[in-house]
This record gives structure tokens, sequence and C-alpha cells, in this order.
């Protein structure tokens, strides 16, 4: 047994072995620019065979991979494979939508597959370890890494972080096409005030416990076998060195066995936080705190062996966290076979595939969202013969992979002007760039403005590049940056119909377009496959299903914002500009409505829906009881098209306070023309469960209502009751 291995191994192995079991270290991607390292570097040779390394990361190739292997099994004194990370966060040469995008699909079948490709890639390509899913809540798209994650909800989160997990681990992580999946950021990174990417996060158990740990548990029963802990402090301690998450919430109550690693230096980084006097104390209370693997401190390399042989650190908690990291080399099946994910014919083969390619143009065309569709605009027809492509992100293939996707190659993607041109048949299509993405020169103005007096159709292609959203990319202005608005409302003036396709890792502050352009799309960054699946979704030959993950803010500053808020004592939900005093002294801003410009779960089809009187097969329960809701969804439209039937919760007194609307469950069905379906979901008393004001978790007795429809704005309630429990 696996846990006999690991006890022989431990009982070989000095202190300094044992502490270089702990030590992960990035290849040279970050060091020497945009080239990934494929070629075998000198740099590791010496430490991985003193057993100071073990693994690295954001490294990639077979063969490079296959003879850093043989360093450590053969030249190493104890032969212990390497861990070879790194962030396959959407794909690896086949790159989906970024994780924002394809939560937008609700699908958690392509969500999966997704993350099973992006296996299969890696795997091939030399990697073990992912360092993903990033399950972080964001509920402020001021924060870039909104753009990694699925959004804002805990539910639909939970379920997506599920499925990414069972899609990059497979059934048996020990088969060579599967991969370690590293569940991040532990915990509440989503949360940094401001929305500024490390700041603080500061909020209440119950907070933390409904709405930022869900995601994570979820991920973990899906089986993920480590963790990352994150960069920020989190009430005042370091999330790297929080005994409560860490400890109390992970090892004893989730009960979790496998390896945590630590972020990027965010061990050494408590002396920056004011938190550890020096790395020796930062290495001493992060170990405690059971984060296993220092990436990028070398705070446990320097230190460890000190503090063990000084007694200031137990040797039991350095042996448990080399035993969680021997686990998960066993588990991959490193020790038995080291070098198979070295597989230079499996490299050759299984990358950028066909089949691979296209299940990420599959995925990319789910996630778009439809805004705006104003007289039917699009699909665009046969009749258009002059379309104009504009704007920055029109013909630019460096920006569709989007964030985190250093190992697809940019020159694959398929741009939106040529995936337009392909689908465009007979049509003539021009193209102007109008204005770069950050800048404020209007140099290109008047060579686009003359492209669209000549077009029947203006396709804007506008938004974030790829750098501007991500880690470290936080903005405090998340309108279209530089000077696009003021390009869209030049090319507005010509009269011309007008289709924006919007890019974004984020929600963006998008009131004038709504106001003003008749065809909104929203794009996010969709990688690969990205301008057929746009021209495929303009053209109609694909009828657009994505919901929003997230709420769209009318201006920055209603931040944070998020459907699943709590009610005030003074809520008013009437229009800002009303006149009268009753709303003075009310929870409202005096110049924009609390409401968001596109709701959480909000998305049009080409095809329209219409939903019955929903039904209860009960008005009360209690105990286990289950209660069936029913509603009839009927294709009103002349297209095949599909829905996203949403049901939401509201518990309307609890011993803490619920929030307006809760996210309980959600069916994407497809629909022909016409056709009519009777959708049903089952309630339990679980789903009416949250964590009481005594913190335990389980539902409460009282007034319940349930809302059915296709967004969480527009809802049909009805009442029902819990009598007892
Ligand atoms: O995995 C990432 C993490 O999300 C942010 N910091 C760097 C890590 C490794 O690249």
């Amino acid at each position: 047994p696996i846990e006999k291995r690991i006890e022989d191994l431990l009982a070989k192995m000095t202190l300094e072995e044992k502490v270089g079991q702990l030590n992960f270290v990035v290849g040279d991607l970050f060091n020497t620019g945009p080239t990934v390292r494929t070629a075998p570097s000198d740099k590791f040779n010496e430490g991985i065979r003193q057993g100071k390394i073990t693994g690295i990361f954001n490294i990639h190739g077979a063969a490079y991979i296959g003879k850093l292997q043989k360093l450590a099994v053969k030249e190493s004194r104890l032969g212990i494979p390497l861990l070879i990370g790194a962030d396959i966060i959407h794909g690896f040469k086949t790159i989906f939508p970024i994780p924002l995008g394809e939560a937008a699909s609700w699908d958690l079948a392509a969500i999966e597959n997704g993350a099973r490709v992006a296996a299969l890639e890696s795997t091939a390509g030399g990697i073990n370890l992912t360092f993903a899913p990033m399950v972080d809540i964001s509920r402020d798209s001021r924060w870039g890494r909104t753009a990694e994650g699925a959004g804002e909800d805990p539910y639909l989160g939970s379920l997506i972080a599920a499925a990414r997990v069972k899609g990059f681990q497979g059934k048996d992580l020990a088969d060579p096409r599967t991969m370690a999946a590293c569940v991040k950021h532990f915990v509440a990174y989503g949360a940094a005030e401001a929305g500024r990417d490390y700041n603080t996060t500061d909020m209440s158990e119950h907070l933390l416990r409904e709405v930022y740990l869900p995601p994570f548990k979820a991920a973990l029963e899906a089986g993920s076998a480590t963790l990352m802990s994150a960069f920020n402090e989190l009430n005042g301690v370091p999330a790297t060195g929080n005994m409560f998450t860490m400890q109390q919430i992970l090892r004893k109550e989730w009960g979790f066995k496998g390896a945590v690693i630590s972020d990027w230096q965010n061990i050494t980084e408590m002396v920056n936080h004011g938190y550890s006097k020096d790395h020796a104390q930062a290495a001493a209370q992060a170990l405690k705190a059971g984060t296993d693997v220092d990436m990028m401190g070398e705070a446990y390399l320097n230190f460890v062996p000190q503090l063990v042989k000084s007694g200031q650190l137990e040797q039991s908690i350095l042996d448990e966290s080399v035993r969680r990291v021997l686990w998960l080399k066993f588990k991959l099946g490193l020790f038995d076979k080291p070098y198979q994910y070295s597989d230079t014919r499996r490299e050759k083969n299984e990358i950028r595939s066909r089949e691979n390619l296209a299940a990420a143009f599959d995925m990319a065309r789910k996630s778009m969202v439809l805004l705006k569709n104003q007289g039917n605009l699009l699909p665009l027809t046969a009749n258009v013969k002059r379309i104009a492509v504009i704007g920055p992100l029109g013909n630019n293939k460096a920006d569709m992979n989007g964030t985190w996707s250093f190992f697809g190659e940019e020159q694959h993607a398929v741009s939106f002007l040529e995936g337009i041109r392909k689908y465009a048949k007979g049509a003539e299509v021009t193209y102007a760039q109008g204005c770069d993405l950050y800048s404020n020169s209007t140099a290109l103005f008047t060579e686009a403005v003359a492209a669209a007096q000549k077009a029947d159709v203006v396709i804007m292609a506008l938004g974030e590049s790829a750098v501007m959203n991500g880690e470290g990319a936080s903005r405090a202005d998340i309108g279209l940056p530089g000077n696009q608005l003021d390009l869209v409302k030049e090319i507005h003036k010509t009269g011309k119909p007008m289709v924006a396709l919007v890019s974004s890792g984020r929600a963006l502050e998008l009131t004038w377009l709504d106001q003003n352009v008749p065809a909104i799309l929203a794009t996010w960054s969709l990688g690969s496959e990205a301008g057929n699946a746009v021209a495929s979704v303009l053209y109609g030959e694909y009828n657009p299903a994505g919901k929003l993950p997230l709420s769209f803010p009318r201006a920055v500053g209603q931040l944070p914002l998020y459907y699943n808020y709590k009610s005030t004592g003074r809520m008013y939900e009437g229009n800002h500009s009303e006149p009268g005093s009753e709303r003075v002294y009310k929870s409202r801003y005096r110049d924009v409505p609390n409401t968001p410009l596109y709701p959480f779960g909000y998305g049009l089809s080409y095809t329209t829906f219409s939903y019955g009187a929903p039904r209860l097969s009960k008005n009360s329960i209690s105990g286990n009881e289950s209660l069936t809701v029913t509603v009839e969804v009927t294709n009103t439209g002349k297209l095949t098209g599909e829905e996203v039937v949403q049901l939401y919760l509201r518990d309307l007194v609890g011993s803490t306070t619920r929030p307006v609307q809760q996210l309980k469950k959600f069916q994407k069905l497809s629909f022909a023309p016409g056709e009519k379906k009777t959708v049903t979901f089952t309630l339990t008393t679980d789903d009416l469960s949250f964590w009481r004001q005594d913190m335990t978790f389980g539902p409460e007795p009282g007034q319940f209502k349930v809302m059915v429809g296709g967004n969480s704005r527009d809802v049909q309630e009805l009442p029902f009751t819990l009598t007892s429990i």
C-alpha cells in the first residue's frame, strides 16, 4: 500500500531531503521573457540531484521534462520524481474561453470537457499538476482575477468547481492523460477590498461560510488532490498562516488530506503583512497552519532545518507535510512510471488536434451572452452585403486567448476578422482599427468613420486586451479602455446599424452602449477559435444561449454588486430619479438605480421564451419532505434555441438575515420552435439550509418564496412554508 511505501521512504530521508520535498520552483518562464522553456536548462540540475526541489512549474516539453525527471530518479539519492506544475487555466495549446466566459455557458458537461481537453494536452506536454480551478467568488469586477473564476454565485460556482476538477483529474490520477487539480486561492481572495488585487479582506464568518467557502468544499468533494493558499490576509491573519481556515475548516471540518501549496512567495510575504517578524517565523507559522509546499519563497528550504533542530518546530509537523507531497507523487503514478508524462509521441499527436479545436469552438459559442438585440439586427442575413469590422480587437490575434494562456501560441488564434470573412460569404468585409486598445489618440477615427459610411452593418470589436484582466490587473474604472467609447460615438453618428462585440475578463460598465447600440454581444476572451465562434453566432449558425454569471453594473460606483444581496432596513426599489421625500432616507444612490444594467443570469437568444405560472406540489413541507416546482416554458419564436431555466429562493425571516434571492437550481434545455416543456425542480430542506446564528448549518421553519425565470430579475414567485424541521 502507498502508506507503507511512504513510511519506508520517510524513514530514509534526511532532514534536508524532507524539506526539499516542500520546495517548488518556477521554470524559466517568468525569468527569461515570453519564451517558454522547452530545452533543458542546467539551472535546476544541481538542486534536483541534491533533492532540494520537489517540482518545477510553468515549464513544458515532454523531452525536456523527461530529462529533468531522469535526473531526479537516477541521480538524486532517493530517486524521488518531480511534480511538474503549470497554470493550465483554460487550455494548454488549444485555448478555451477564459473561465468566466465558460461559466456563462451554464453547461457543466462542456466545462468538464474543457478541463479534460486541457489535461489531455498538457499531460502530453509533460505536466502533471495544474494550478486550477480558480474558484474565488467575485462580487467586484474591478478585481482583475474575476476573469479566472466562475463569477459571483456560490451555487453555480460550486457546480463549476466540481466539473473542472473532474475534467482535470478524470477517474484515476495515475492515468497519464489526467492531472492533479489544485483548487485556489484559499480563501476569500476574491473579496479583496476595493477590488485591488492582493488587498486585505475582512468578513464575518457567516459570509465566509455562505459565499466564499462553498466552491472550495465542492472542489474538494469532487476530489481535488491539492489546494493553494491565497495571498490575502483574512480578518487580520494571512491566509497561508491562518489556523482557522487552514486547520479548523480545511483539515478538521472538511478532513482534507491532500497537499496545500502556497502561492508565489506568500509565505515570506507574511513579513510584509506585518504578521511574521522574519522569514524564519513565517516558515514556522505557515507549516504549522498546514501549508505544505513553499512556492518560490525558499523560506522552508532556508529555515525549516534549523527550526526543527532547535526544537522551534516539531519534526512531526514537517513529516506530515512531506507525507502529503509523497502521497500526491504516488497517486500520480510517478514512482512507478516516472516518465509517463514525457511521451513525445503523444505530444506530437494529441495537441491541437481537430477534435480539441472542435471542443474549443463549441465552448466558445456556448460562452457568448447576447446582451441586446434591438429590432433583431442579429443574426446577420445574406442581405448584408457590406460589413465594416472596426475596433482594436477586430483584426487581433494576440488578445484572443486571454489571460493565463501562455502556452497557447497566439498566431494560431482565429481573429474576429478572419472568422467573419469566412462566414460572410458573398459580402464585402472591410476593416479599420479605429483606435488602439488603451491610448487616447483619435488619429485613426477618420478612416474608421469612412469605412462605416460605406457599410450596411458595422461590427465594433471593443473591450479589454488579454493583459487588462487576470492577476495584478485590477481596474478602478471598468468602462471600455482608452478612447474606445469615443470611437463608438463617432461611428454611431453615421447612423449605420451597429453590433458591439465586447471582450472582457470582468463585468464592464456598458451604459452608453446599452442606450445607443442596437446589438451587444459579450465575447469575453474566447480562445483559439474566437473568430470562428463569433462569426457562427453573428450569422445565426449557432443561437446564443449564454447567461451572465455576474451582474453588469450601471456605474463603477455600484461595486461590489451582486444579485444575492441582503435587504436593508430602508430598501428603495423605485426609480432613483422620482421626486418625493419618501425616497430621501433610503438605501439608494442619487444618480443611478440600485439595480444592475444586466442582471445575474441574464442573456438573450435569437428566439423568445415564455414562462407559464409556476406551480408547487404543496404549500408547506416539514422535516425531510420535498417539494416540486413546475413551470411550463415555451419557445415562442421561430428558431431552435436553448434556455437556462433558473430557480431562486428567499427565506423571509432568519436567525441571521437571508439574501433576497439565492440560486438553488437550474436546467439548460433546448427547444424547437413552438415547443413547450414542463420543467420540474425538486427542493428539499437541504436547499433551505444556511449557517444559522449559532453557527450550525440547517433550515429554520418559516415562510419562503420560490422564484422561477430566465434570469434573476424577471422571475415569477410563489410562497411556501416550512412548518417544522
Ligand atoms: O497559480 C498562480 C497563482 O494563481 C498566482 N500566482 C502565481 C501562481 C503560479 O503561477
